[in-house]
């Protein structure tokens, strides 16, 4: 049998209005209905944060983000140490630093409202095509196309792409575009998600339950798994370094800012080498910051978007007045969730004291 009917809006809507998920940032249909209209400052806040983020680990930053600061203009006049504090955790810290220069444009030049089509939102700090769309089409029901890694396998799938990601995206999007539908454009990007999250996922997508079924051409033709085609990626580069954990005789660990631009910029860290690639470079105890008894506690992995980061970890008992005041500043090793640690600092922390966190993050 080969399929007759073209993919539309309609069936995908009616799926969404019954399974939709309930989701802290969302306006669900039913609401819609009723006039409830979102609060375009949560969904900015949560399409920031789940890039490149699952909605599972979003939830509690985004709790913690709106409960501390309800409005766009307590965000805007936040100290950015805090900001960064309260992302610690979710990754691609230069996110956090635009999410703060977006909320005092906004505060400050915009009247403490969002523009509401996608070339205004664009014009505001770390706001991309991704992040525009979503924006318009979700908080201001405008008409934009919004691709983001789930849309892309839906797409794909339904019109069997075989050209490989990324550079599909273009035909993609012109898929995407020439469904949304003018009446409900944010609950169509919704259900896409929705969809490629629940139904058309990476292995073993539930086509039975899927309101595509009857026009999916990847699914007629038997391998749905095999879309989106991707280009073979290239292996990741390993960059090597060490990290001291210094703990002075009060349980004080030593920590130190990062500089405010580059990877990380602005976290907190413990000392650490520079992060190299070349194996005889300095990436073990002898590049130590000072001379104390160190341990070796193993070595962490950390995954970076560019690269991966192997961590020599080592450990001494010190006392602060041999270390001086040059190296850092103290915490104490029972509070370091006050600190903006990111995971790699946390991972590097948790090898050399266990007790460190109740959960460290992976
Ligand atoms: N992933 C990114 N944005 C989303 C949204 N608005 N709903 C569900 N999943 C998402």
């Amino acid at each position: 049998m080969t399929i007759q009917k073209k993919p539309a809006a309609e069936p995908l809507l009616a799926w969404y209005d019954r399974h939709h998920r309930d989701l802290p940032w969302r306006i669900s249909p039913a609401m819609a209905k009723r006039g409830v209209k979102p609060d375009p400052y949560h969904i900015w806040l949560s399409e920031v944060m789940l890039q490149q983020t699952t909605v599972a680990a979003v939830k509690a930053y985004f709790a913690k983000f709106v409960g501390q600061w309800p409005t766009v203009a307590d965000l805007a006049a936040a100290p950015s140490e805090d900001v960064m504090v309260a992302w610690a955790g979710l990754g691609y810290y230069a996110r956090a630093r635009n999410l703060k220069k977006c909320a005092e444009a906004v505060a400050f030049e915009h009247g403490g409202r969002f523009p509401e089509t996608e070339e205004g939102l664009k014009s505001l700090p770390g706001i991309g095509d991704y992040t525009s769309a979503a924006v318009a089409a979700i908080a201001f029901n405008r008409n934009a196309a919004v691709m983001d890694g789930n849309v892309e396998r839906v797409i794909s799938r339904l019109y069997a792409i075989d050209a490989p990601l990324p550079g599909s995206k273009p035909a993609m999007k012109a898929r995407v575009a020439a469904m949304t539908p003018d009446d409900r454009p944010g609950d169509f990007a919704q259900a896409m998600m929705d969809l490629g999250a629940t139904i058309c996922t990476p292995k073993r997508p539930a086509c039975a339950l899927c309101p595509f079924n009857d026009v999916c051409m990847a699914l007629e033709s038997d391998d749905p798994e095999r879309f989106p085609v991707k280009a073979a990626k290239k292996e990741k580069p390993v960059r090597l370094g060490a990290a001291f954990i210094a703990v002075d005789t009060d349980g004080h660990l030593l920590l130190r800012r990062r500089p405010e631009s580059g990877l990380l910029g602005g976290m907190t860290e413990v000392p650490t080498t520079a992060w190299t690639s070349r194996v005889d470079g300095e990436t073990g105890v002898e590049a130590a910051p000072f001379a104390a008894g160190w341990q070796a506690c193993g070595t962490v992995t950390h995954v970076f978007t560019h690269f991966e980061l192997r961590l020599g970890v080592y450990r001494a008992q010190v006392s602060r007045g041999d270390v001086g005041a040059v190296h850092g500043f103290w915490a104490p090793v029972t509070n370091l969730d006050g600190e903006a640690l990111p995971t790699a600092m946390k991972k590097a922390i948790a090898a050399a004291i266990p007790t460190a966190f109740s959960t460290p993050k992976g």
